[in-house]
């Protein structure tokens, strides 16, 4: 696998892309905040010599986190094996959770999605630390990655554990688990797959429940228990600090095939410029 393979643009850069005229911009929501993209110390370091290994970045369309609709991921090329049972993780933050899965499961492979560029690069840091060779990450938005850019049925887990609650009503709009994010999980899930998520906001533990119940493709697990695989992670303990209480949530993908509807909703992400900026958008 060259480096050439897995990194187009991994320079660090606090620039938008494309300024001026020419600029697009998504029409649709996006559930991030802009963040700054500035590295630290030893995350400047392990960006500088791991990025082009680890960090799989798509041709962009709009913005720096978008995914170019033609880009495809090659999941056994980029792992460099066949057969492997794949993870993907969805706003892997610092990266505390997929290094302590790619520690205990080295014959799985680790996806991480995330826009964060410095967790990125932490994550970079605890890769070097480690030394594991079953994580990839990918820099772009997971609504985008499991739109078009992962293969149909090509997972095994989906996990989101603590995705941004946007806990005010006004931007209730921006919380990832929406109507028309179950139809793109479940078009990357294989048959039989899980899908595991958590979060430390009841309400928005409630609309995930209401939200994936009433998509056809998945049926809930009856369990509340913590899966054993979820490392405390510093997010978690500070919810816990002020009293949160954490919600686990389980579902099998079942084998109802994906609608003629949802199928061409996933041409419609490419439709989405806009005119103006969207002042959220994480860059
Ligand atoms: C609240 S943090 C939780 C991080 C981590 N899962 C944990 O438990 O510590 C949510 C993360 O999701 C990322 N995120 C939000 N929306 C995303 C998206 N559409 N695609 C990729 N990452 C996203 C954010 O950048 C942030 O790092």
């Amino acid at each position: 696998m060259s480096s050439q393979e897995l990194s187009r643009e991994n320079e660090p850069s606090t620039e938008h892309d494309g300024e001026g005229e020419n600029r697009q911009f998504r029409a649709r929501i996006v559930s991030f905040a802009a963040r700054s993209t500035r590295l630290k110390g030893r995350q400047e370091k392990a960006w500088a010599e791991l990025a082009p290994l680890y960090i799989l970045s798509p041709e962009r369309q709009m913005s720096k986190t978008s995914i170019a609709a033609h880009e495809r991921l090659d999941i056994a090329k980029v792992f460099g094996r066949e057969g492997a049972r794949t993870v993907v993780e969805i706003g892997s933050g610092q990266g505390e959770c997929v290094e302590h899965a790619a520690v205990s499961h080295p014959d799985t492979n680790f996806l991480p999605i995330e826009v964060y560029m410095p967790g990125l690069a932490s994550t970079l840091h605890r890769i070097k630390r480690t030394g594991v060779a079953n994580i990839r990450m990918i820099q772009g938005d997971a609504a985008e990655a499991l739109n078009h850019y992962l293969p149909e049925q090509s997972i095994d887990e989906l996990w989101v554990f603590f995705p941004d609650p946007w806990h005010k009503s006004r931007h209730n709009k921006r919380r990832l688990i929406q109507p028309e994010f179950p139809p793109k999980a479940a078009r990357v899930l294989k048959p039989g797959g899980t899908w595991r998520l958590a979060t430390d906001w009841v309400e928005y533990a409630k609309q995930m429940v209401e939200v994936i119940d009433a998509s056809p493709y998945f049926d809930r697990v009856e369990t509340s228990e913590r899966f054993e695989g979820r490392p405390l992670t510093s997010f978690e303990r500070k919810g816990l600090a002020k009293g949160r209480v954490i919600t686990d949530l389980t579902y099998t993908r079942n084998d109802v095939p994906l609608s003629q509807e949802d199928i061409a909703s996933f041409e419609l992400i490419h439709q989405e410029v806009g005119s103006t900026p969207d002042v959220l958008d994480a860059e």
